[in-house]
């Protein structure tokens, strides 16, 4: 890489200009669960994309200072529940909020296990039973990708999203339908 772009990329970047800037990305919110019986905890994330199909693996981005890393890292499995939007609650709960820490978070809400042992949130959208394959460590995070074990669904559809520093509902009914309107504009005048 030229030395001038590489100085460039470093030097000129606020955190907050980059803060700022991500608080316009849409993110779905799920929670990654790890460990098993009472020696369990998780938290609330943004960063879970899918990675490939076939075959089935996907990415989270986690923080190492998190209680969620050193049990992650030493088990090798993980769970992630993609939030339904009547699970706001679950959402906060998982970043500690109130001080709430391990298996506290997982109070109020139903869990199963299914291959690996990780907890998996009853009436999640979905809840991903996840083997770790590989970690790229890296600044303050970890790459994670995770090898899909299992699936579980629960037929609800209303999603939960973080959109500047908000939690919103994107419902499919409704949603769909204003979508359906933007877009047949947008389409008819692209002919
Ligand atoms: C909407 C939202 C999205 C988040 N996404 C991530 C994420 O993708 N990765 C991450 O490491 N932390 C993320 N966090 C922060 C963690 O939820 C929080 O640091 C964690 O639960 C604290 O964990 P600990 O108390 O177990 O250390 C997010 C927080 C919120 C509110």
């Amino acid at each position: 890489m030229n030395s001038a772009v590489r100085h460039l990329t470093l030097a000129d970047i606020a955190p907050d200009e980059f803060r700022g800037a991500m608080r316009h990305l849409t993110g779905g919110v799920s929670v990654i669960t790890v460990g098993q019986g009472k020696d369990i905890t998780g938290m609330t994330v943004t960063s879970v994309s899918s990675l490939s199909v076939d075959p089935p693996t996907l990415i989270v981005s986690i923080n190492r200072e998190s209680s969620s890393w050193p049990i992650l890292r030493r088990l090798g499995f993980f769970g992630v529940n993609i939030l339904a939007a009547n699970q706001l609650d679950v959402a906060e709960r998982f970043t500690g909020k109130g001080g709430l820490k391990g298996a506290d978070r997982f109070t109020g809400a139903q869990w199963t296990t299914r291959i690996s042992g990780v907890p998996l949130l009853a009436g999640a959208l979905a809840a991903i039973d996840c083997q770790v394959e590989d970690i790229v460590e890296r600044h303050s995070h970890a790459i994670v990708i995770g090898r899909v074990l299992d699936i579980q669904t629960s037929g609800h559809t209303a999603a939960l999203a973080y959109w500047q520093g908000r939690y919103v509902a994107v419902d499919q009914d409704e949603d769909a339908a204003k979508l359906a309107e933007v877009s047949l504009p947008l389409a008819s005048a692209r002919g």
